[in-house]
């Protein structure tokens, strides 16, 4: 284990987490990742509770080592969800999409270390104040649902703002960015593109060819008029929905366009109609390989990055 404050919390090897994504981030890709020393993550968030118990097993079936679960709070399921973690030990929480202030009680009562997601300082604030036990600050690069402030401005606000660890999410792909996110302040980080073409990650294959083939450029903000920004390859799906953002129509009618369209792009493969959610690091997602190695290579290259920095500093003297 990495002596480090996120590692000795949760009992993980390395201080990378492997981001929950909804249809994506089930108990295989999870369990590979935590019994190669990461945090993995299975994305509850709409998983009816007998998947989702299946999918911990799953997992828990891979390896031993301390695996989280993604809870969307909004989700109408969700006091149910709740118990399924609970009764299968579930370690740790990270939540989103909504205020996990009412379950606190029951999820600390429980063990559960709880980690929201946050994409601004005062919403760090008051996950800290209510008993969270680290945050993640996630920046507008990352792919999904994002904020509006980049990883470069809200991490070091919210290391500022709270006093519990915070675990840096968004744009992180390289060893170069890892020790940036620690630079920041960040005790930790959460990864997601780069997991998307891991052997273990079930994804669609057009989805992962979309992927690797990504540019600098690819991906665009919908939703930003709606005030619900996602994080995808622009594609024909995304081209329709930023001219509808452009033209004005209702709020609704835009929304309403995205239900299902994840599930089109991961499940089905369809990469032209669906929803290619994806971060601004796609572009530096070159290659299939294993949990092992993304998750070996990040720790590898941070410790071959600081080494330089330290060179290229000392040689300013
Ligand atoms: C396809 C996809 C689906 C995602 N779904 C979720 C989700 O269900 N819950 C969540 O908290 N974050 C979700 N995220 C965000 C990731 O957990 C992670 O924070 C983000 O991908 C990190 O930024 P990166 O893409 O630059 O690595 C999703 C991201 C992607 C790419």
């Amino acid at each position: 284990m990495v002596n480090n404050e996120v590692c000795k919390l949760l009992g993980i090897k390395y201080p990378i987490f492997q981001g929950a994504m909804a249809w994506i981030a089930n108990g295989n890709l999870a369990g590979h990742v935590s019994k190669d020393g990461g945090l993995g993550i299975i994305a509850g968030g709409g998983m009816p509770c007998d998947i989702l118990r299946q999918e911990i097993r799953k997992a828990r079936e891979i390896t031993s080592n301390p695996i989280g679960v993604n809870l969307m709070l909004m989700m109408p399921d969700i006091e149910n969800q709740i118990n399924v973690c609970i009764e299968e030990k579930v370690p740790v929480v990270t939540t989103g999409a909504g205020n996990p202030g009412p379950h606190m009680e029951k999820l600390k009562a429980a063990g559960i270390k709880v980690i929201p997601v946050v994409a601004s300082v005062a919403l760090a604030k008051r996950m800290a104040k209510i008993g969270a036990d680290a945050v993640i600050a996630e920046g507008m690069e990352g792919g999904g649902h994002i904020g509006t402030i980049t990883t470069m401005a809200l991490v070091p606000q919210v290391v500022e703002a709270v006093d519990i660890p915070v675990i840096a999410a968004g744009g992180i792909a390289s060893g170069k960015q890892f020790l940036a996110a620690l630079s920041l302040g960040a005790c930790a980080v959460q990864v997601g593109t780069k997991f998307l073409v891991a052997n273990e990650c079930t994804v669609h294959e057009n989805y992962k060819k979309m992927v690797l083939k990504a540019k600098d450029r690819s991906t665009v903000s919908t939703g930003n008029y709606t005030g619900h920004p996602v994080r995808v390859i622009e594609n024909k799906f995304a081209k329709e929905i930023l001219e509808m953002e452009k033209q004005g129509a209702p709020k609704e009618e835009i929304e309403n366009m995205g239900v299902g369209k994840l599930r089109l792009a991961v499940v089905d493969g369809d990469i032209d109609n669906g929803s290619v959610m994806a971060g601004q690091v796609a572009a530096m997602v070159k290659e299939p390989s294993s949990t092992k190695e993304i998750l070996e290579s990040l720790m590898s290259e941070l410790e071959e990055e600081k080494t330089k920095l330290i060179e290229r500093m000392n040689s300013w003297n």
